[in-house]
């Protein structure tokens, strides 16, 4: 089974949702899975483009990288590519919220408490998923610290996804992940290993999942 000839879209990465010019809120994600995702997509013959948060990571050779660094130019440069895409797989760690307001200039710093207004981000794979044509197949991942095939199973249906690959925090920084999947029929847990063959195993479940479209 192959994606020869498909389009992958992935988004990867973290975001930075800044509060001035210099500092930012983000988080632990290091781009790995979305790059190890785009590597096994490309291997099984797809045309790979990842949307791209900031990491210090190489991205693998053969695919385009679009590099982005708040979540709402995230959202932007995937929805724009959301159409050419056979598969669209929301791996990045989207930042939950960003600053109310940007400050131009730098906060300066003083003895009392510094309160910030935070406003939540659009959900950028559930807005993929809302634009689907026939034959598209949408992926996202759900990091959980409990109940997490639960939890993904309720990710799956609220964001309209076809499957959720659920994770540990774990997995954030580290080049191993535990992951189980969860489609609409069927959960199946994978045994703990290297980003790189998870990922393998996901596309190869994608590729299943899109032949079934076309069927
Ligand atoms: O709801 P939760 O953040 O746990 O969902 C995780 C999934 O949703 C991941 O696939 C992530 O890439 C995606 N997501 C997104 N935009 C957001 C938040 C999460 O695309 N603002």
């Amino acid at each position: 089974m192959s994606l020869r000839g498909r389009s992958v879209l992935i988004t990867s990465g973290p975001t930075r949702e800044f509060l001035d010019p210099v500092r930012f809120l983000s988080n632990a994600s290091s781009g790995a899975m979305g790059f190890a995702l785009a590597a096994a997509a490309r291997s099984a013959g797809a045309k790979v483009t990842v949307v791209c948060g900031p990491t210090d990571l190489e991205p693998p050779p053969g695919i385009r990288v679009v590099k982005v660094v708040t979540a709402l130019e995230m959202r932007k440069e995937t929805l724009r590519r959301v159409r050419g895409a056979a598969v669209i797989i929301g791996a990045a760690a989207v930042s939950d919220w960003r600053v109310a307001s940007v400050k131009k200039q730098k906060i300066k710093r003083n003895a009392s408490p510094l309160r910030l207004t935070l406003i939540p981000n659009p959900d950028i794979i559930k807005d993929a998923a809302a634009e689907r044509r026939p034959g598209q197949v949408f992926v996202g991942f759900a990091l959980e610290t409990r109940r997490a095939t639960e939890r993904a199973r309720g990710k799956l249906e609220s964001k309209g996804l076809d499957m959720v690959v659920a994770n540990g925090p774990a997995s954030l920084a580290s080049g191993r992940i535990a992951a189980t999947l969860v489609a609409k029929d069927w959960t199946r847990r994978l045994p703990t290993g290297p980003k790189a063959r998870v990922a393998r195993t996901v596309v190869a479940e994608i590729t299943r999942l899109l032949n079934e479209r076309r069927a």
